[in-house]
């Protein structure tokens, strides 16, 4: 989704926030744009497509030592070179970058228009730029606070005024904005990506904070001028861990990373004497953890997958009721929140806002939230009262791998505590962490079987609508199939429970719609098989992804046959299977697998 990189220091600006950009793009976008500021005011250069087709329109020689650029993935108005940012007001004495929306965009227009103020693009962010430099105030920090006094919505928000040649103004309402320090020189970014290869000294900034940048420091502030002291703090990114290292595409980086990041999630929190997890991060005490009385998950897309995931693993280890929920609904359906019911947010960018929004009304209404998040320091992790980071490290491919995976781990490590403190036995708690302790190992095993999936994956690429079907612990990873198939294939693919085929899909089954079952070898095995040749009967093309012990009777098809776990575990091997397969059949459609189309890698717009 949209971006932000700003610079102001000794160095020319441009190529420092092109390459900020570049390193943006996994976010996925479909314009950009730069302005520089010097002493005969802002010069903006902007481009519908990519960063290179603003590079190559970028003047050569661009000495200015201050700018803003922008990468922006379309909202209010088509991707066009007018609208992409940054826009400026009249005068062309302000140059604004925005990522997020202003509700009352067509309000603000029409009164501006009103007014006689004529506009240069169809997008809600030119209003703010026309609101600062009408702004009255005696200073640039003022008119951005008059600017935002009058606007409903969100935003991260870099201004320049060429009247206040020595400082860019941010500001931040539900939409990342970080300050990187440099030696004399200050960045700003919506995302720590942007600049890694520039400074690993950041501050994250809040919600309604908004910071003045010069060359040489910041300042951080409210709406009422009051001091919020931010500080830097040092992260742990470097440019090497956003790099594809010569890899054919991000994901197939990140899909080979995981046995790494299956390490690092397990790191410290295995408790082998007591059968349990140290969960420190967590700040419940046994007492407040016995006091759950259920479990609520919350999280969009594959993470909400991860959810239904985890809330099976802590039903059957706890026996605690557990339950998922997409975070974008339940955000909206006015959630009655239970003093006793724990709650997670589950989310690798710690950015999406469907989920940030809902935890923040679970805290509104005094309910307690953890998150289980992959960025250290992101929006979400911040709003919780604790939780589980995954290590998974930097995530660019916009299709999700290594952090789901990182997630489903995190959430058996916190069945595993929940269970524990209950009546899960400490066998059972052993049983289960030595079932992680291979997990490694046994992950790297299913990366080794690519071939055998690409096979498969070519194959079902031919196919125009597939469905993908499991049962209890294997549903999740069916759902999480068929999404990573649609997201990079542009394939419909369709997730069933296997139990539900005969009330209704049953009726699409044929030669020409494939369908991927997931078989775990537990006690749903004899049902399942049963519902693979009630697709066979009908003539459908099946591909089984199941374990070597598995009987299914009869030859259904295609199978692969991924190492067995605990059965408790056994879906995250099964998952990573799922991801290979959709892989190769996007690999064999030519799509373009990083940054698939119409997709963005956080979304922090509603
Ligand atoms: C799928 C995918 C998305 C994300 C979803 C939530 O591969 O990446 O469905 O899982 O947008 O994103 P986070 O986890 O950042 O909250």
């Amino acid at each position: 989704m949209c971006g932000i990189v700003g610079y102001i220091g000794s160095q020319a600006a441009a190529p420092v926030i092109v390459e900020g950009l570049a390193r943006l793009e996994y976010r996925g976008y479909d314009s950009a744009g730069v302005a520089v500021m010097n002493a005969g005011g802002i010069k903006v250069t902007k481009r519908a497509g990519r960063v290179k087709d603003l590079q190559a329109a970028l003047p050569k020689r661009l000495a200015a030592r201050i700018g803003i650029g922008h990468t922006r993935w379309a909202t209010h108005g088509g991707a066009t070179d007018a609208n992409a940012h940054p826009h400026q007001d009249a005068s062309g004495r302000v140059g604004v970058v925005h990522n997020g929306i202003i509700d009352n965009a067509t309000a603000l227009r029409d009164r501006l228009m009103s007014d006689g103020v004529e506009f240069a693009s169809e997008t809600d962010t030119e209003v703010l730029a026309h609101l600062i430099g009408r702004s009255p105030a005696s200073t640039l920090e003022g008119a951005v606070l008059d600017a935002l006094t009058r606007v409903h919505g969100t935003y991260g928000l870099a201004v320049m005024h060429a009247d206040y040649p020595d400082r860019i103004v941010v500001a931040r309402q539900g939409s990342p904005l970080i300050i990187g320090v440099g030696d004399k020189e200050m960045y700003v970014a919506s995302d720590i990506a942007a600049l890694v290869r520039y400074t690993r000294q950041l501050v994250h900034l809040d919600d309604g904070d908004l910071a003045t940048v010069t060359s040489t420091g910041f300042r951080t502030f409210t709406s009422d001028d009051d001091d919020t002291g931010r500080t830097a703090a040092t992260v742990n990114v470097t440019v090497e861990d956003i790099d594809d290292h010569g890899h054919e595409h991000f994901m197939l980086k990140e899909m080979l990373e995981q046995p790494t990041a299956a390490e690092r999630v397990l790191r410290g929190r295995l408790d082998e004497r007591f059968g349990t997890a140290h969960l420190g991060g967590l700040n419940l005490d046994a007492r407040q953890t016995r006091a759950i009385r259920r479990v609520k998950i919350l999280g969009c897309g594959s993470a909400y997958y991860v959810g239904e995931l985890g809330a099976g693993l802590i039903e059957e280890l706890a026996r605690v009721p557990a339950d998922a929920e997409a975070a974008s609904e339940f955000r909206y359906r006015n959630p009655v929140i239970e003093p006793d019911t724990l709650y997670v947010a589950v989310s690798q960018s710690g950015e999406t806002v469907d989920t940030l929004l809902a935890v923040q009304e679970i805290k509104r209404k005094g309910g307690r939230v953890i998150g289980l998040v992959n960025v250290v320091g992101s929006a979400i992790a911040r709003e919780c009262s604790g939780g589980i980071y995954v290590h998974a490290g930097p995530e660019v491919s916009v299709a999700s791998t290594k952090a789901l995976t990182t997630m489903s781990i995190a959430f058996v490590l916190l069945a595993l505590y929940l269970g524990r403190v209950r009546d899960l036995s400490v066998r059972d708690g052993r049983r289960i962490i030595a079932g992680l302790k291979r997990l490694p190992d046994q992950i790297q095993e299913v990366l080794a079987m690519s071939d055998e999936l690409k096979e498969h994956g070519e194959a079902l690429s031919k196919a125009d609508s597939l469905f993908f079907i499991g049962r209890v612990r294997g549903f999740p990873v069916a759902r999480e199939g068929a999404q990573k198939f649609k997201e990079i294939s542009y394939r419909h693919a369709e997730a069933y429970q296997a139990s539900e085929l005969k009330h209704g899909p049953l009726a699409l089954i044929s030669p020409a719609v494939p369908t991927v079952a997931i078989v775990p070898h537990d006690e749903l095995m004899d049902r399942n098989v049963g519902a693979l040749h009630e697709i066979a009967a009908r003539s459908g093309p099946l591909l089984v992804i199941t374990t070597a012990d598995v009987d299914l009777g009869q030859p259904v098809g295609g199978r692969v046959d991924v190492p067995r776990s605990e059965p408790e575990l056994d879906p995250i091997l099964l998952t990573i299977a799922v991801q290979l397969l959709a892989y190769h059949a996007a690999v064999a459609l030519g799509r373009d697998i990083d940054k698939p189309r119409n997709l963005a890698k956080s979304v922090t717009v509603e």
